[in-house]
């Protein structure tokens, strides 16, 4: 190589040694006589120094390197003297005495500085990303995410899973979001979808008796994008045959052991606690909820089922719910902050935020008229409020009423502290209904996908065709610290419940053969029980490097907007490309 060590590397028991360093100039500084450089690589920064006494002509070369010009230094490695040592960095007791240089390629200005205490937008950071991946803390993540595959890759191998690879372009995976589409030149008029995930092919690898299948699997789908969302992202991805769902439970622990002991030094109890999605719900509002501090939900609808309120009235005339949270200690809110929380609560499309002061043993409020002794009495025993506590109530169709109460829970989980920041807490959410009803296209749809399998209790209900929100599925979710890190079930591997399914999501025979005719094909050979999950790696990144949005442990991820500012994709393609595909673009 044309170095002999890397920029992170060189300590104490190095002084004396000539050594040969490559990297960027991370820095120049001129003291008096003397010119310091920081030679920045991956791994880290060493300090060069030039004396013009000892080599006048080098000392002048080491004045004309700006910032990233990209340098190949020669010299011996000294002790710093004392009191000019660097404790912060790995490298800060020596520096490097120049005795050649060269330069292996300038650099134009870079646009920012490759510090992670500078602020750039992140439109910058992603058009100039080779520039912030040089960032020590991007150099970090992405390191970590190398470390995290490898520890996953030989969890797996160690427990007889085997890695198979399954297309890119391919048929439509009903994972519920949009798809990506590609045109197919040779079969004009065609078109690939990419998948949304390896779903059906991992069904299908079980069919053909590979029982223990994993992959880190690229993963596509058009939908809007947030934080936590990428049009492309990864999953570690499973799927495993003759197992329940304990089997699954345990081999997804036995992963989430290894990869946060060995990525962030963390040792996890396992079993993790469960719960089922109900009850989820109703304690929590939302179906991931953040279980590192209490703040429970409380339904009120019974008690104020005869109040005089007229909005509460309205609200129970529709079928909706009365949903009320403890805000311990807030009895003191201003106008202000209480007019600051409404605003909250109407971006999650609740109309309103009622308050309730705990006073002298009562509930104190601008509307208590409307409420009898007794009423009040019930709601505060209902929400456990001392005085000095605040009750909020928002009364709505039920879901909004969740999840606005849901996101008010996190927001004073936040505000009053009630939150500790270091600790990972583990949910299984299981029992998830089968259905959801979808309310603009008024059909019933399948909450997870329709290959997932039916509670046993609950098959009479789903044969009966009525109160199909009631079955429940054998669908479960990880989550950590209220963020879902992965999902997975047990599917039906039995034909004619398949079929039932997928008559009772409006999917009729034709509709399943042309879209998962392949899947039931292959189900007609010998189709073994089978179930499995997939992580979202980009999300699980984020609690081992600390960060809020899966961008910061994506090499290259895409914009709000599902661009690409560095390469500028997606982009317009030439007409003969096509014309080839047969395809023309309509004017906007
Ligand atoms: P699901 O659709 O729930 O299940 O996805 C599993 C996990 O993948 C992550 N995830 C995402 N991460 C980043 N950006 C996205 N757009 C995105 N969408 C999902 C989440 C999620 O929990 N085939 C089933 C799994 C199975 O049944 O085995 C599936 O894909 O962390």
């Amino acid at each position: 190589m044309l170095r002999t060590h890397t920029c992170g590397e060189l300590n104490a028991d190095c002084a004396g040694k000539t050594v040969t360093l490559c990297g960027w100039v991370h820095g120049r500084r001129d003291h008096g006589n003397l010119i310091f450089i920081d030679v920045r690589d991956g791994y880290g920064i060493t300090q060069v120094v030039f004396n013009p006494q000892s080599n006048a002509k080098l000392h002048a070369q080491a004045e004309s390197l700006r910032s990233e010009f990209v340098v190949r230094v020669t010299g011996t490695v000294e002790r710093r003297p004392t009191g000019t040592e660097n404790p912060k960095i790995s490298t800060g007791s020596i520096e490097v005495h120049a005795k050649a240089l060269e330069v292996l390629n300038p650099s134009a200005t870079p646009p920012f500085e490759i510090d992670d205490n500078i602020a750039v937008t992140e439109e910058s950071r992603l058009k100039y990303r080779y520039l912030d991946l040089r960032r020590p803390q991007m150099q970090r993540n992405l390191r970590l995410r190398h470390k995290v595959c490898k520890l996953a890759r030989d969890y797996f191998d160690e427990n007889n899973f085997v890695e198979i690879e399954t297309p890119i372009l391919t048929k439509s995976t009903p994972e519920g979001a949009r798809d990506y589409l590609v045109p197919s030149r040779v079969n004009v008029g065609m078109f690939y979808a990419l998948p949304q995930s390896p779903q059906l092919f991992k069904q299908i690898l079980m069919v053909s008796s590979f029982d223990r299948y994993f992959q880190i699997a690229k993963c596509f789908r058009d939908e809007d994008l947030r934080a936590d969302r990428q049009p492309e992202f990864t999953q570690f991805d499973l799927e495993m045959s003759f197992v329940t769902e304990e089997d699954i439970y345990a081999i997804c622990e036995g992963l989430m052991k290894r990869l946060f002991k060995g990525a962030i030094g963390v040792d996890l109890k396992t079993p993790f606690p469960r719960m089922k999605y109900a009850e989820a719900m109703a304690r929590f509002g939302c179906d991931k909820p953040d279980i590192r501090f209490g703040l429970e939900l409380c339904d009120l609808t019974e008690i104020v089922r005869n109040c005089k309120f007229k909005i509460f009235q309205e609200v129970l005339a529709k079928g909706g719910r009365v949903i009320g949270i403890n805000a311990p200690s807030c009895g003191g809110y201003s106008r202000g902050q209480i007019d600051e929380l409404i605003e909250f609560v109407k971006e999650y499309g609740a109309k309103g935020l009622a308050n309730f002061r705990a006073e002298g043993g009562s509930l104190v409020s601008q509307i208590d008229k409307f409420f009898s002794a007794e009423e009040l009495d019930a709601i505060r025993k209902a929400a456990s409020s001392k005085d000095g506590d605040m009750i909020f109530i928002v009364a709505d169709a039920k879901k909004v009423a969740y999840d606005a109460m849901a996101a008010l829970r996190r927001l004073l989980g936040k505000r009053l502290n009630l939150i500790d920041e270091k600790v990972f807490s583990f949910l299984w959410v299981t029992d998830f209904p089968l259905f959801q009803y979808n309310e603009e296209e008024k059909r019933w749809e399948s909450e997870h996908h329709p290959f997932t399998s039916v509670h046993p209790d609950d098959i009479k209900i789903l044969e009966s065709g009525r109160d199909l929100d009631k079955v429940r599925s054998r669908s479960y979710d990880l989550v950590i610290n209220g963020t879902e890190i992965g999902s997975g079930s047990i599917r039906i591997h039995d034909r004619s419940l398949q079929e039932l399914i997928f008559r009772t999501i409006g999917i009729d025979e034709e509709q399943a053969r042309l879209r998962f005719g392949f899947l039931l094909d292959a189900f007609r050979y010998g189709a073994p029980p089978h179930g499995g999950f997939a992580f979202g790696l980009d999300r699980l990144m984020t609690f081992y490097v600390g960060c809020d949005s899966i961008r910061d442990v994506i090499a290259f991820p895409k914009t709000q907007k599902a661009f690409c500012p560095m390469t500028g994709a997606p982009s317009p393609v030439d007409t003969k490309q096509l014309n080839e595909l047969n395809i023309k673009i309509k004017k906007a």
